[in-house]
C-alpha cells in the first residue's frame, strides 16, 4: 500500500467480508456488501483503479451441523447459498467483479501456500488443548454447539466468540462451564493435540501496523487494546471432518478463520485471470515483492519496507469481525510474505425499528421481500449509505426509510432533475447554448473536492452527501433566478447552469445509487456509462440535445408505510407466540453474529470523545416562537426558534408526542452547527434535542435566555 492519496498508481483491491453459505440475506447484512460496492465505485470516480471481490465462506461448523440437520452433505448445502448470494447481490447493485467460494481450488491451493509459509516460518507449533466434547454422543462438539461462561466478561458466550459481551475471539477450551447446546448435557473438555499461530510473536510487527491502518476508528482502538493486553496464539486447526485438511494431519482440519480471508486473495486473482494481468494483476496488489520493485523505480519506495509493498488493500467488514481483520488476517499476510491493508473499514450493527435483527423469529425484513415490494435497489442503497456514519450503529424503519426517500431523493435530487431537464429540454431542446456562469462551476467544483476528501476518509456518506447537497444548491439556485419570469434569452444561461448542475449529481451520487444516475445520465443524453464517468465529467458540457426527462424516484405513500409496519408487526408476533413454544429456538442458528437479545436499552457507546469534540458541539438554549406541522409527514414539524443570536427554522420529528399548537412558547435545547438538512422541500437548520423514540422534548428548568450555551 501507498500512504498517498486516492488515486494512486497501484491498483486498488476493495473486499468484503465473505458471508457464510447457510442462510437467507436480509437488509442489515447488505449494510456492509452495499458499502463495499458504494466505495469501490466512488474509488473509480476518482480514478482509482479498483477491483471489488467477495466469495461465499463454504466451511466452519455451523455450515457441517445444518447440513447434517438437512440430510444432505456440506458441499452442497453451501454451494447452494452460495447461488443464491451470486443472484441477490447483483440484485441491489452489488457487483463483485468475482464472487468465488472458499472451497475451491484457487482457495485451496493459496491456503496449502499460506500455510507452508507459516510452517517453514517457524510460526506454527504443536499444543494439547481442552476440547469440549459431547460424552453422549462420544465426538468433538463444534464451535458454535458450545455455551458457557466468557472467562473475560462473564457473560454468557458460545462457540468462539463471545458475541453477547465483550465481543472476543474464544480460544477452545477457554469457555467456562461448558454445556453442549445440543443435548443440553454439560460438556466434558478432553485434551487433544492441535496446531498454533505463533502470533504474540507478532505484537510488535501488528502494533506497527495498526498505528500505520487507515479506516474507521474502531478497527484500530479495539486492536490497540487487545495488543496492549498481551497477545494469546492462535489454534488454527478443528476436529471437524468439513473444511481443507490440515497437511499431513488426517484428523484435523484448519480452522474456517484460517482459509476464509485467504479467499480474498484467490477471489482477486480469479478475476485477474479472467481479465489478464495486463488488465488487473492480482499479484501487485497482494504480493509483498509486487510493486516494491515498480514503486522503486519511481523513486518512492524503501526497498524491503513491507508497509510500502503491494497494491491498495481495503476491507469492508461488520465490526464483530475486527479482530480477525486486524490481529490474525494482517499476522497471515506478514509471515507469508503477502502485502498488508491499507485500510480496515468496519460498520455499526443495524437494528430494525430501535430492536435488533432476529433471522430465528422472522424479525428481519430480507432482500429478496425488499425487491417483491418493488421498491428501487437505489432506494435501500441510499438509505443504508446515508442513514449514518459507517461506524454508527444504525436503525431501518419504513417511517423512515419514506421520509429520506421522499425527502432527499424524491424531494430534492429527483425534482431538481427534473425541473431542470423539463425546463431545457421544452425551451431549448436541450443544453442551451451559453457559458457556464462562474458560481456554479465553483460550487461544482466545491462538491468534486468534498467527494474527493471523503473517498480518502472512506466515508461513503459523506461523498453521497456531497451529490445531494449539489442538487440542494441547484433547487436554491433555479428557485432564486425564477427562469420561468425570464425571456428565452435570459433564462439560457440560468438553465445551462442548471443542466451541469444535474450532469454533475449524476456523476457524483451513481456510485450510491447506480441505476438513478444511470437513468439520469441517458436523460441527458450522454453516451457511454455514467459509472465509468470520473470526476473531470462533472464540469464537461451536457449534449446540446437531450428528450424530455421523466421523473427519477416515485415518493412512497403513507398508506403503504402503515401496510408494510403492520406485515412486520404480525410476522414478529405469530413468530414470538410459536416461539415461546419450541424453547430449541435459541440463538443457535443465528450464524450471522447479529444479536438477538431483546434489548431495552441501545448499548452505551464504546468509544468516549475528548472534551475538546465535545466543546465542538454548540448547544444552545432556544425559544420556540413558531410552529406548523409539515404536511405529509406523521412526524414532522416546522418550528422558529429563536436562539438569541438569530431566529432559526429547525424540522424536527416531535408529533408523536407533542401537540403542535402547544409548541409555541416552549423553551428547548438545539444542537446549532449541526449541518443543514433539507426535508420535506424545508430547511432545517440546526436541531432539537428529544429523548427516544417519542421524541419527548428537553428543555431547561428556570429561566434561561435563548442563545445560552448549554455545557
Ligand atoms: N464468514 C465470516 C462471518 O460472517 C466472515 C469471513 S470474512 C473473512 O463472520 F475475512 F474471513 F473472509
Ligand atoms: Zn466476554
Amino acid at each position: 500500500m501507498s500512504h498517498e492519496e486516492f488515486p494512486t498508481d497501484r491498483p486498488a483491491v476493495v473486499t468484503c467480508g465473505l458471508p457464510y453459505a447457510n442462510g437467507d440475506l436480509h437488509i442489515g447484512h447488505l449494510r456492509t456488501y452495499v458499502g463495499g460496492d458504494v466505495l469501490s465505485r466512488a474509488l473509480r470516480t476518482v480514478g482509482q483503479q479498483t477491483a471489488f471481490v467477495c466469495g461465499s465462506d463454504m466451511h466452519g461448523t455451523p455450515i457441517a451441523v445444518q447440513a447434517i440437520e438437512e440430510n444432505t452433505d456440506p458441499e452442497s448445502f453451501a454451494l447452494a447459498w452460495h447461488e443464491q448470494y451470486q443472484e441477490t447481490f447483483p440484485q441491489f447493485d452489488v457487483d463483485f467483479d468475482n464472487f468465488g467460494h472458499t472451497h475451491d481450488d484457487t482457495n485451496r491451493e493459496l491456503t496449502y501456500e499460506f500455510v507452508d509459509a507459516l510452517e517453514s516460518e517457524g510460526y506454527v507449533y504443536e499444543d494439547e488443548v481442552l476440547v469440549a466434547w459431547d460424552p453422549a454422543d462420544d465426538q468433538p462438539l463444534p464451535d458454535r454447539y458450545v455455551e458457557g461462561t466468557c472467562p473475560y466478561c462473564g457473560e454468557q458466550a458460545r462457540g468462539d466468540e463471545c458475541d453477547e459481551g465483550c465481543g472476543r475471539h474464544l480460544e477452545p477450551g477457554e469457555i467456562e462451564d461448558p454445556v453442549s447446546a445440543i443435548s443440553g448435557n454439560p460438556a466434558e473438555y478432553r485434551e487433544r493435540t492441535h496446531k498454533f499461530f505463533r502470533v504474540s510473536d507478532l505484537a510488535e510487527y501488528l502494533s506497527g501496523f495498526l498505528d500505520r491502518l487507515e479506516g474507521t476508528a474502531n478497527a484500530r482502538n479495539q486492536p490497540r487494546q487487545w495488543i496492549e493486553e498481551g497477545l494469546q496464539d492462535w489454534c488454527i486447526t478443528r476436529d471437524l471432518d468439513w473444511g481443507f485438511d490440515y497437511p499431513g494431519e488426517e484428523d484435523l482440519v484448519l480452522y474456517v478463520w484460517v482459509d476464509a480471508p485467504i479467499e480474498y486473495v484467490a477471489s482477486t486473482r480469479q478475476y485477474s485471470e479472467r481479465v489478464g494481468s495486463d488488465t488487473y494483476d492480482w499479484e501487485a496488489v497482494w504480493k509483498a515483492d509486487g510493486v516494491v520493485e515498480a514503486a522503486s523505480e519511481t523513486g518512492d519506495a524503501d526497498e524491503g519496507d513491507p508497509s510500502d509493498a503491494g497494491g491498495e488493500i481495503v476491507h469492508i467488514i461488520g465490526q464483530d469481525i475486527i479482530q480477525h481483520h486486524t490481529i490474525f488476517w494482517p499476522a497471515m499476510l506478514h509471515v507469508a510474505d503477502y502485502a498488508e491493508p491499507r485500510a480496515v473499514v468496519a460498520s455499526g450493527f443495524m437494528n430494525l425499528d430501535g430492536d435488533a435483527f432476529s433471522t430465528s423469529r422472522n424479525r428481519a425484513i430480507w432482500a429478496r421481500e425488499f425487491l417483491e415490494e418493488g421498491f428501487p435497489p437505489d432506494t435501500l442503497r441510499y438509505y443504508l449509505t446515508t442513514v449514518g456514519g459507517f461506524q454508527d450503529e444504525i436503525d431501518f424503519s419504513w417511517d423512515r426509510f419514506a421520509e429520506r426517500v421522499n425527502g432527499e431523493l424524491v424531494g430534492n435530487v429527483g425534482n431538481f432533475a427534473y425541473r431542470s431537464l423539463l425546463f431545457a429540454h421544452r425551451n431549448y431542446g436541450g443544453t442551451p447554448d451559453a457559458d457556464l456562469s462562474a458560481e456554479v462551476r465553483e460550487r461544482i467544483a466545491d462538491a468534486v473536492e468534498a467527494f474527493q476528501a471523503a473517498v480518502n476518509d472512506y466515508s461513503t456518506r459523506e461523498a453521497t452527501q456531497a451529490a445531494v447537497d449539489l442538487a440542494g444548491f441547484g433547487n436554491e439556485y433555479i428557485q432564486r433566478h425564477e427562469p420561468w419570469n425570464l425571456d428565452e434569452d435570459e433564462a439560457a444561461p440560468v438553465i445551462r447552469d442548471c443542466v451541469q448542475l444535474a450532469k454533475a449529481v449524476a456523476v457524483l451520487i451513481a456510485p450510491a445509487t447506480p441505476d438513478t444516475a444511470r437513468r439520469l445520465w441517458d436523460q441527458l443524453g450522454e453516451d457511454g456509462d455514467v459509472a465509468d464517468a470520473t470526476l473531470d465529467a462533472a464540469l464537461e458540457a451536457p449534449p446540446a440535445e437531450f428528450d424530455a426527462p421523466e421523473e427519477l424516484f416515485t415518493k412512497v405513500e403513507d398508506e403503504r408505510i402503515e401496510k408494510l409496519n403492520a406485515k412486520l408487526d404480525d410476522r414478529v408476533e405469530t413468530v414470538g407466540e410459536e416461539g415461546a413454544a419450541d424453547d430449541g429456538e435459541t440463538e443457535s442458528d443465528e450464524t450471522d453474529g447479529d444479536d438477538d437479545g431483546d434489548m431495552a436499552y441501545e448499548p452505551l457507546a464504546d468509544e468516549r470523545i475528548s472534551f475538546d469534540d465535545f466543546e465542538d458541539v454548540d448547544i444552545r438554549v432556544g425559544h420556540v416562537e413558531d410552529a406548523e406541522p409539515i404536511e405529509d409527514s406523521d412526524k414532522l414539524v416546522r418550528l422558529d426558534v429563536d436562539i438569541g443570536v438569530e431566529t432559526r427554522q429547525v424540522v424536527a420529528g416531535i408529533k408523536q408526542l407533542h401537540d403542535v399548537d402547544s409548541l409555541p412558547g416552549t423553551d428547548v435545547v438545539v444542537l446549532a452547527n449541526l449541518e443543514k438538512a433539507e426535508l420535506f422541500g424545508y430547511e432545517s437548520d440546526g436541531m432539537v434535542l428529544a429523548a427516544g423514540e417519542e421524541a419527548n422534548l428537553l428543555t431547561t428548568h428556570g429561566d434561561a435566555e435563548p442563545g445560552t450555551k448549554i455545557r
